[in-house]
């Protein structure tokens, strides 16, 4: 069920940034995708700018504008280089609550040819939403963008 409609989703992307090259207006489609295909809470991109993450494109309730490399889920997925699940927000040494409804976490750092240059961060209301599944799918995700990134027009 999950992966059918990730495989939607993964479709869908694909033919919206084959035909944009604009970096804004994809983050804000694959946004709007995904939020409509699955029940998160929230689900958007930051925007790697100097020493901070600016809030970009995303669906669902307003979120905190600036993070510090380092601080919270997303500056550390983006200091670590690494994809961060995190089953239980409350537990992660020094989480950013943009929402007390939030309870599980996913940040996966995208890329251009050397650099990490957005996140892309999902939040859920239930407890340990996301796994491999969502690891591989929304990877693939990511990866999708970054090809698109390579080839500017
Ligand atoms: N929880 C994130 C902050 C961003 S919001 O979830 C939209 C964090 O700890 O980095």
């Amino acid at each position: 069920m999950k992966e059918e409609k990730y495989q939607y989703c993964i479709q869908t992307i694909k033919g919206l940034v084959a035909d944009e090259k604009n970096l804004i207006a994809n983050l804000a489609n694959i946004c709007a995708v995904l939020h409509e295909s699955f029940p998160f809470l929230w689900t958007g991109f930051y925007l790697v700018e100097a020493d901070e993450l600016i809030l970009g494109p995303f669906q669902g309730p307003l979120a905190c504008t600036r993070i510090k490399k380092g601080k919270g889920v997303c500056g550390s997925s983006w200091q670590q280089d690494k994809i961060l699940v995190v089953p239980n927000v409350h537990e992660f040494p020094g989480h950013i609550a943009c929402s007390s409804k939030s309870n599980s976490e996913i940040v996966l750092p995208v890329h251009n040819d050397t650099n990490v240059i957005a996140v892309l961060d999902i939040d859920s209301e239930e407890h340990n939403a996301f796994d491999e599944i969502d690891v591989k799918n929304l990877q693939e995700i990511v990866e999708i963008l970054e090809k698109n990134l390579e080839s500017p027009s």
